[in-house]
């Protein structure tokens, strides 16, 4: 075993073999930039769905409320108990449909619900008349996107159904962009325009309410005219490309997670053996390999494409044959003839940097045919998040 991993007490070791290290003060340095980004007046929602894109949703959410973020999206409703449930105290906007059954649960929770028929509105105001209280809501309005929301043509009507129901306050009016992460802005633009016609029309009529947003992390970046009276802003925060070619981030963000894990044993492979389920990885030569203690069941992909390869001693280790659900077998022969023995218990990198290595999760959606929002919020919960400075 590794000396150093020997000489570690047990309290100061993560509870499992792989781990995600979250840096706080990442977060809040590219909270910080974001801000200054910010037109005067507009407010930061910091957008912690799926778990805070991996983070861990409970500690960034802190974290983050700590250093001034103004409010909180997450997509479902149960996201937001977790958080109220943790002491997070700002607003928090569910950004997903909330069937009506759930209205006393975000009423007692006092969270913020999306919505964009009157269907749904009637029976969430009939579930807060229930129990004597007023529920605040966002309207959803649909300007291009066409997944969730009221078309912006039909939206004027739905502001002025929704002032007949008293158990409802209209708090905001949003919309959210399908291409402000592409350098062609002409879609984008066009539903920002489509966005702010609706706008007027509300002011004409004296429906706006407080708060109207349409801009994510590459509009905040990008579009500085659609800030409006907020930006949702997730994948920046985590210091994260809104997209790795056509949106990258300004100097000085620094991504937020690190994925990490120790070699579990180190093998000697003799020429025709195989590794792994199905055989598909046939040694033609000596070997030496490291088992690693992360899967499929962990968000480390198995097909099509696998991660390529981790970081150990500083150097690419690549993957031998299939990933399996909570183990991976990778080939060290160059790193050993390189850098001396890999033992049990030597550290692994699979997102960040070693020596003068790194992998980003930009770099591993490459190879796994995805992108980075996809590599980072598909590891599993059952990677422990360790939080350092
Ligand atoms: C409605 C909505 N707003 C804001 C965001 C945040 O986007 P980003 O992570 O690109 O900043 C998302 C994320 O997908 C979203 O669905």
């Amino acid at each position: 075993m590794n000396d150093e991993l020997a000489a570690h007490s047990a309290a100061e070791r993560p509870p499992r073999t792989t781990w995600i290290e979250v840096s706080r003060g990442a977060l809040v340095h590219n909270l910080h930039l974001l801000r200054n980004r910010l037109m005067p007046g507009a407010q930061l929602m910091a957008v912690v769905k799926a778990n805070a894109y991996g983070h861990g949703a409970v500690e960034t959410a802190r974290t983050l409320q700590q250093a001034g973020a103004d409010r909180f999206a997450v997509a479902t409703l149960t996201e937001a108990i977790e958080l109220r449930q943790a002491g997070i105290m700002r607003p928090i906007l569910v950004l997903g449909y909330t069937p009506p059954w759930q209205a006393a649960s975000a009423l007692a929770h006092a969270v913020t619900l999306t919505v964009f028929e009157l269907e749904t509105a009637t029976a969430l105001h009939t579930a807060a008349h229930a129990v004597g209280q007023r529920l605040t809501i966002h309207v959803k309005v649909n300007t291009g996107m066409n997944r969730l929301g009221v078309r912006a043509e039909d939206a004027p009507a739905l502001l002025a159904a929704l002032t007949t129901l008293d158990g409802l306050t209209v708090e905001g009016v949003f919309t959210h962009f399908a291409t402000s992460d592409e350098l062609d802005k002409t879609h984008a633009e066009a539903q920002f325009t489509r966005f702010q016609a609706f706008l007027e029309t509300l002011r004409r009529t004296g429906l706006r309410p407080p708060l109207a947003h349409a801009a994510n992390s590459a509009a905040l970046l990008t579009m500085p005219h659609t800030h409006l009276d907020l930006a949702r802003s997730g994948i920046a925060l985590y210091g994260l490309d809104p997209d790795m070619t056509q949106c990258t981030l300004p100097a000085g963000f620094r991504p937020a997670l690190a994925w990490k894990a120790i070699v579990t044993q180190v093998s000697d492979l003799a020429p025709g053996e195989a590794v792994s389920y199905g055989r598909e990885f046939i040694a033609d030569r000596p070997m030496r390999t490291a088992t690693l203690p992360i899967g499929y069941a962990d968000g480390f992909p198995r097909r099509p494409q696998t991660w390529g390869s981790v970081l150990i001693h500083g150097q690419h280790a690549p993957i031998l044959g299939r990933v399996c659900m909570d183990q991976t077998v990778v080939d060290v022969t160059a790193i050993e003839a390189a850098t001396g023995p890999v033992r049990q218990g030597d550290e692994v990198v699979i997102i960040g940097r070693q020596g003068d290595a790194s992998i980003s999760a930009e770099g591993a959606s490459v190879r796994v045919g995805t992108n980075n929002y996809d590599i980072v919020s598909r590891i599993l919960a059952r990677v422990p998040r360790i939080y350092v400075d």
